[in-house]
Order: structure tokens, then C-alpha cells, then sequence
């Protein structure tokens, strides 16, 4: 059978079951160059030089960082809101506002968008300051007064002084985006939660995504909008394990779709006027909408060839009026399974992703329809670019 690798651990085994049980044979050699397809966790695994496209398959675009870090999507957000504008003017638009979804946000690393939330900044408010590549919370801190906006703006002085005398470009601390921080979060039992689902680009040639229901993480602490301690502020797991309580209650840290499902039909439906199964129907069709957006802001500056595909986990977060926002998207979301919840959601979701990817990339070598795709089972598409189903549509014939 065909070759395959596997960089990494994170999910690595379930695509190594899948693969040999349908006959493929595992290499371990990252420098062998006659695979046929590669899963690996960073990209530094893959030599884009030697990709055969329409021959091989590799589970990362190169440049996925316009939407995986925090300051490519910010631009790529912004750049699409720009580009939109122009376009639309005066027509009536349908396409979604990014500050409809996406909390306010400034980049620290250039002045001008500094000095921006510097003159937004209102005593009392809070602000959340993230490092762009990082994840699970860490390097993560919080701002919530004038007094810590003014130190920040120092520090940021003194280093961007120290770069330039060193000519340093300004990168690493700087390298950060400072975020409104949505501080009336909704709560499930008092605690804060956000929503992990997936936007799988199963084939960039032509272009298949989809969206992947996912989990609800919750804080094991009860939430307080006046102590910001990052346990009960911060939903990523790595946080979360910090805290002495975690083995005993990890199971309730993470709910199933269906469970979030039921507790809003049961506690919250009727107070916040929400219809029954809002979850699989408002909401999801919501995040699918803003997912959608988001890849319409990259669509055409992802790097195309037959055969790469990619998996995002895509944090959400829900406010007391319902209202979604997404966080970030996330390059090599965890596939671990360490908790109930995870073992039903995650080896099913990995199966999927290869199947499909496998799937509609035999079709585009064969210049078939993507569709129907009979590996498909809990992902839905969100955007098919098969240039088939895009053909003009010819007038009928008339008659003499
Ligand atoms: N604007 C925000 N308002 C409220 N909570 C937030 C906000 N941004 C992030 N958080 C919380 O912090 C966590 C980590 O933020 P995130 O942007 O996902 O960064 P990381 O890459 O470290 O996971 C989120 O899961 C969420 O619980
Ligand atoms: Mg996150």
C-alpha cells in the first residue's frame, strides 16, 4: 500500500489506525520524499520544495498563519473589511461587520495601532493582551486600568528605544494584540466556557471547507467579573490543569454539544427568548457564517495546491445576550482524549478529516464532482469551490 508519516503526537495514532487498516504502511523517515501523505504537527516537517502536487497530501497550508496567529487574522479581518467596503459601496451587503463578531482589537507592535487603543482606552475598563503565535493561554495578562495602560505604554516605549538602537526588528514581546474584553461572558452553572468547533480546508484545489461541531470547555472555578484570576478568566485546558481540583471534576470541564444543547433548551431558553435546539440551529448556523467570513478574508491569499489540506479548531465565546464571538482560530488544535467527553467527539472527527481530505482529493485528480461526498458524516460544507457546480448557466435555446 501507499506510504505514510507522522510527525507528533497530537492525534498522530488515530490517523496511524486508520491508514493501516486500510492497508497504507508507515514511514519514519521525515526526509523520505515518496509518501503519500504526511500528518505532522509543524510544518518544519514538510519540504514544500519537493511536494508532489495532485501526488501527495500534507495536513498543513504553508502560509495558514494569516489565520492561525492572532495578528495575521486581525489583518486578514481588517483587510477583508476594507476590500468589502469598497466593493459594496452603496449596495445593499449581506456579508457579515467584523465588529459584529470580533472583539475590539489593536496590534502593540505598530505605532500607530498602539496609539489607537491608547486614545480608545476608558478608566474601568478591562482589555485582554495576548501574544500572537502562542496558545493555551499562555502570556496572557490583563489590563484594567488607566494606571496599567500608562505602565504598558512605558514599557512599550522603552523597548521599542532598545530595538531601534539595537536595529532589532520589532518583533518577539511586542509581537502582541490587546483585545475588549468580553466580561459579561454567559455562564453554565457560574462557571465560563467557550466553544471549540473545527473548520476543516479538506482540498484547496478547488477550494472544499467545512465546519465540524466540536465541545464546551468550562472553567473548573466559578467566574467573578472583579477578580480576574486567570483560572476563572481563561477556559484552555492547559490552564484548567493547573488548578488542584482538575482531576477530580475534569469530566464536567468539558461538555458535549448535545449537553450544552440540552442545558440551554432546560435554564436559559426561555429567559433569553431563544427557540428549543437553539445551539444546532441559531448558533451553529452563526459560527459557520462567521468561519465562512473568515475564510473569505484569506481566500485569495492561501497558497493553492492539490493535496494540501488543514484542520482549525476554532475558539467561540458567548455573552449573556447570546451574542457569539470568535477568539481565534487555531493551527494543530488538540486531539487528545482525555477526558469522556473528548473519546466520543475526537477519534471520529481525525477518521473524518483524513477520509474527506483522501476523498475529495482522489475526485480532483479525476476531475470529478466533489459531490456527493460519501465520506462526509458530521462534517458539513460551508464552501465548495468545485468549478462545476460554478459553470455559467447557458440560456435555453430559442426557436426559430
Ligand atoms: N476578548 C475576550 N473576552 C473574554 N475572554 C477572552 C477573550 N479573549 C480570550 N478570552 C479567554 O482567554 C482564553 C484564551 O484566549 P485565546 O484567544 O483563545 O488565546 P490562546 O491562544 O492562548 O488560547 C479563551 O479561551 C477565553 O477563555
Ligand atoms: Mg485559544
Amino acid at each position: 500500500g501507499p506510504y505514510f508519516y507522522i510527525g507528533g503526537g497530537n492525534g498522530g495514532h488515530l490517523v496511524e489506525d486508520l491508514l493501516v487498516r486500510m492497508g497504507w504502511l508507515r514511514i519514519h523517515d521525515k526526509n523520505r520524499e515518496d509518501f503519500k501523505l504526511k500528518w505532522v504537527e509543524t510544518k518544519n516537517h514538510i519540504n514544500y520544495y519537493c511536494f508532489k502536487e495532485g501526488e501527495q497530501l500534507v495536513n498543513r497550508i504553508p502560509n495558514n498563519a494569516i489565520l492561525t496567529t492572532k495578528i495575521g487574522l486581525l489583518n486578514s479581518l481588517r483587510e477583508y473589511e476594507r476590500v468589502m467596503a469598497k466593493v459594496k459601496k452603496g449596495r445593499y451587503c449581506r456579508h457579515l461587520k467584523m465588529g459584529d463578531f470580533f472583539p475590539e482589537s489593536f496590534r502593540l507592535d505598530v505605532r500607530d495601532d498602539r496609539e489607537a487603543f491608547f486614545n480608545t482606552y476608558q478608566e474601568g475598563e478591562t482589555w485582554i493582551c495576548k501574544p500572537t503565535g502562542m496558545n493555551r493561554g499562555r502570556g496572557i495578562f490583563f489590563i484594567s486600568s488607566q494606571e496599567e495602560v500608562t505602565a504598558l505604554q512605558e514599557r512599550l516605549e522603552m523597548m521599542t528605544q532598545n530595538r531601534q538602537r539595537a536595529r532589532l526588528p520589532f518583533k518577539g514581546p511586542m509581537a502582541r494584540i490587546i483585545q475588549r474584553y468580553v466580561n459579561k461572558p454567559l455562564l453554565l452553572d457560574g462557571k465560563k466556557f467557550d466553544i471549540r468547533v473545527y473548520m476543516l480546508i479538506a482540498c484547496t484545489n478547488p477550494y472544499v471547507v467545512m465546519y465540524h461541531p466540536g465541545y464546551v470547555r468550562l472553567c473548573v472555578q466559578d467566574y467573578s467579573a472583579e477578580d480576574l484570576n486567570v483560572t476563572a478568566h481563561l477556559t484552555n485546558q492547559w490552564i484548567q490543569k493547573k488548578d488542584p481540583n482538575y482531576e477530580e471534576v475534569k469530566d464536567e470541564t468539558v461538555w458535549s454539544m448535545e449537553h450544552l444543547n440540552d442545558y440551554i433548551n432546560e435554564t436559559l431558553a426561555d429567559d433569553k427568548g431563544l427557540p428549543q435546539d437553539w445551539v444546532f440551529n441559531g448558533l451553529t448556523r452563526r459560527m459557520k457564517d462567521i468561519m465562512l467570513h473568515c475564510f473569505h478574508s484569506v481566500r485569495h491569499k492561501i497558497q493553492c495546491r492539490l493535496g494540501y489540506f488543514d484542520l482549525y479548531g476554532i475558539d467561540f465565546l458567548l455573552d449573556e445576550d447570546m451574542k457569539v464571538y470568535l477568539l481565534e482560530i487555531n493551527v494543530n488544535p488538540a486531539l487528545h482524549t482525555n477526558c469522556e467527553v473528548l473519546q466520543d467527539v475526537i477519534p471520529p472527527l481525525v477518521e473524518e478529516t483524513v477520509n474527506v481530505s483522501l476523498d475529495t482529493f482522489e475526485k480532483s485528480r479525476k476531475n470529478q464532482s466533489i459531490l456527493p461526498l460519501t465520506s462526509m458524516k458530521n462534517f458539513q460544507i460551508i464552501y465548495n469551490g468545485d468549478p462545476s457546480l460554478h459553470l455559467p448557466k447557458i440560456p435555453p435555446a430559442r426557436g426559430p
